[in-house]
């Protein structure tokens, strides 16, 4: 197990800067994700812990010795590509071995280490197959193995589960985190699935344009965001600009497009605010209540729930979720917004 620390990072292409202020640590056995819209640097991040690209500027440590000068097959770590990279004329069993053939372990060694992973992860009786004989869900499963196989110190896993559909992917996810925690690696993962994000990380690190908004738990990340970036980039939330903010003994108001809902306390100053909306918090009712005025433009069925876009007197389009019986659901209906828990206020300059 091993801690994995970046400081400073900086990384451009060819001018473009990709990375920036890049500061990261994972602790011992901890799983840390890297969360972020495409194109944002997280498989950069990764690479560089890797050591396929060096870093422009900064520090990379792995308990706490800088390894820029490592070469990325001393540096221990077990990585699993977004495409598996597995060797495609390999058979499951020969792609697991081939971290181990640089090791100098005996034929005897690797077989036993080799038969042991794939008994682990359930590939024993696909060992002699090649990897496209064999199921997205399996290939997942290979390249896992073949990642633990060097007994890493860390796991670098870049948006492993991305390329299996929808069902084989929960299924993965769960077997991941019984992986990784039963072999308690200390693990980096890529995505941009906020679900994946949220159901398997210890620590999630929100990063948008190359650096790093909010590190927080998966609980911090969703409920308790700090800013307005991360609001708007987890969970389904609509950020309102705040026209006042009213106390009232225990409880805190915000005036937003013209109406008034419940809003967190807060000890912001003058900075101008914005109010988080939860779709999952949010109710309608008869645009009498005093909260903000508004029409229902869209509604998509979802299967458990529907997803209701109410567009503002002021014109701001925000999200509701709400059940099917609901009944100000109908296109055009007038409706006013309450909410069921007090909203967050966030610095709109965040
Ligand atoms: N070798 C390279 N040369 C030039 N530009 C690059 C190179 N590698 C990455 N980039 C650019 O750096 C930015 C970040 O890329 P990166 O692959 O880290 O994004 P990402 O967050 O992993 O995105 P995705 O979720 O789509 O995989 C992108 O704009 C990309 O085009
Ligand atoms: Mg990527």
């Amino acid at each position: 197990m091993a801690r994995l620390s970046f400081l400073d990072v900086k990384k451009s292409f060819a001018g473009v800067t990709v990375l920036d202020d890049f500061t990261l640590e994972v602790g011992e056995g901890e799983l840390v994700t890297l969360l972020g819209p495409s194109g944002c640097g997280k498989s950069t991040a990764l690479r560089l812990l890797a050591g396929f690209i060096e870093p422009d500027g900064g520090e990379i440590a792995i308990d706490g010795i800088d390894v820029r000068s490592v070469p990325p097959h001393r540096r221990d770590l077990g990585i699993v590509f977004q495409d598996y990279a597995l060797f495609p004329d390999r058979s499951v069993f020969a792609n697991v071995a081939y971290g181990l053939a640089a090791r100098r372990l005996s034929g005897g060694e690797t077989r036993q280490r080799v038969t042991a992973i794939l008994a682990r992860v359930g590939l024993e009786s696909l060992a002699d197959r090649r990897p496209a004989h064999i199921s997205g869900g399996q290939r997942q499963r290979v390249a896992l193995a073949r990642a633990l196989a060097i007994d890493p110190r860390a796991l670098l896993l870049d948006e492993p589960l991305s390329a299996l559909d929808a069902a084989v992917r929960a299924a993965m996810r769960a077997f991941l985190k019984e992986i990784q925690q039963s072999f308690g690696k200390t693990t980096l993962l890529v995505t941009h699935d906020q679900e994946e994000a949220l159901s398997l990380s210890d620590r999630i690190a929100v990063m948008t344009g190359g650096r790093i908004v909010e590190v927080g738990t998966p609980r911090d990340i969703f409920e308790r965001p700090r800013t307005a970036t991360v609001a708007r980039l987890v969970g389904s939330n609509t950020l309102v600009p705040v026209e006042a903010v009213t106390v009232t003994g225990e409880a805190c108001f915000a005036r937003v497009a013209g109406g008034t809902l419940a809003a967190e306390m807060t000890t912001a100053g003058r900075s101008s605010l914005l109010l988080c909306l939860r779709s999952d918090h949010l109710d309608l009712g008869p645009p009498d209540g005093g909260g903000p005025v508004g029409r229902v433009v869209q509604s998509h069925y979802l299967g458990r729930r529907l997803e209701a876009v109410i567009r503002l007197q002021s014109g701001h389009d925000v999200h509701v979720t709400a059940g099917e019986d609901d009944p100000f659901l109908r296109k055009g209906e007038a409706v006013a917004l309450r909410l069921r828990h007090p909203g967050r206020l966030l610095d709109a300059a965040t």
